[in-house]
């Protein structure tokens, strides 16, 4: 819908009076349904909140008042990036909340995803001492995502985050300021094991790009506003967690772990690479609807 027929569209909705938030929220909600947007009500409350600088519990607290025609203006511009190019929300807003953390995020990073927290607490799992002084590698952190979320429950963590994007870095380590977290964390820039080369872990997380390139036509069209290396690895999505899988051993400390998030198809092939390279103790965990999402495995002693 172009940016004329949203604003023709807006008038003939509200029947000439001025519009409501509530008004607002309706008119946009079908157009995003009408548009194949999964999840209409939630982006337009998200985007309006945005656009009047506020929270989404006061936009039901302020569902009668009218809104300003600048505000409108913003509102309009948003909705139309949404529904139109299929911008995602967190992109337009420049912001994500991940573990209860809230991030910033841009176009130079993955939006971190609700099923990475299944990620996220598996490693906790492994160090369910608050207070112990482990050493964790979070590989292609991206946002900085998962690397936050455990510092932020692991005091005495020494985490690294590396991952192969100056820009992603720069992101992660603006989240990891912002959170008062920097200290505890070290970015390192490098393709995978790369910048850590001598140096030993009892912990490795990762969510590797796995997205296969031979499925990327059929893919949502938010994909395309992510960057490409932070979804796809070569033709079948398996390049870097084959080469997790055979380098891993080689950074962890005796009796380490490994996590890496995945797609559920390839789990089983994941553990096979995982064992072949001499990791004992595969395990695969699932995400909260119920998908293999995350391989372990621990390096023996
Ligand atoms: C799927 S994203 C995950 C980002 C973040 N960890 C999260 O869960 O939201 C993968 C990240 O890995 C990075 N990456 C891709 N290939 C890499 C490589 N060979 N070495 C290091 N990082 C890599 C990408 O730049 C991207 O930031």
């Amino acid at each position: 819908m172009s940016g004329m027929q949203l604003a023709s569209g807006e008038r003939s909705a509200s029947g000439g009076r001025s519009w409501t938030v509530l008004d607002l929220l309706r008119w946009t909600t079908q157009h995003f349904a009408e548009r194949g947007i999964e999840t209409p009500r939630l982006d337009a409350e998200c985007l309006l909140a945005f656009a009047l600088d506020c929270d989404r519990l006061r936009l039901y607290v302020d569902y009668e008042k009218p809104v300003e025609e600048t505000e409108r203006a913003r509102f309009r511009e948003l909705v139309r990036a949404r529904s139109g190019a299929r911008v995602p929300v967190a992109l337009l807003t420049g912001r994500r909340e991940f573990w209860s953390l809230p991030l910033r995020v841009s176009r130079d990073v993955l939006v971190p995803r609700p099923e990475t927290e299944t990620l996220v607490a598996t490693a906790l799992e492994r160090m369910p001492d608050r207070d112990a002084e482990v050493a964790v590698l979070d590989l292609g952190t991206g946002s900085g995502a998962i690397a936050l979320a455990i510092a932020s429950e692991r005091p005495k963590a020494r985490i690294t985050a590396t991952d192969l994007s100056a820009a992603a870095l720069a992101v992660a380590r603006g989240n990891a300021d912002a959170l008062g977290l920097s200290v505890r964390v070290r970015f390192l820039e490098g393709s995978l094991f790369e910048p850590v080369a001598g140096e030993r872990f009892d912990l490795v997380v990762s969510n590797p790009p796995y997205v296969a390139e031979r499925d990327a036509a059929g893919l949502p069209p938010e994909l395309r506003h992510e960057p490409a290396a932070a979804l796809f690895a070569g033709p079948d999505g398996t390049d870097v967690l084959r080469a997790i899988a055979a380098q891993v051993g080689e950074v962890l400390a005796p009796g380490g772990a490994v996590l890496v998030e995945l797609d559920p198809r390839q789990a089983d092939a994941m553990s096979a690479w995982l064992r072949e390279a001499g990791l004992v103790a595969l395990d695969v965990h699932r995400d909260v609807a119920g998908r293999q999402r995350v391989v372990s495995a621990r390096k023996d002693g």
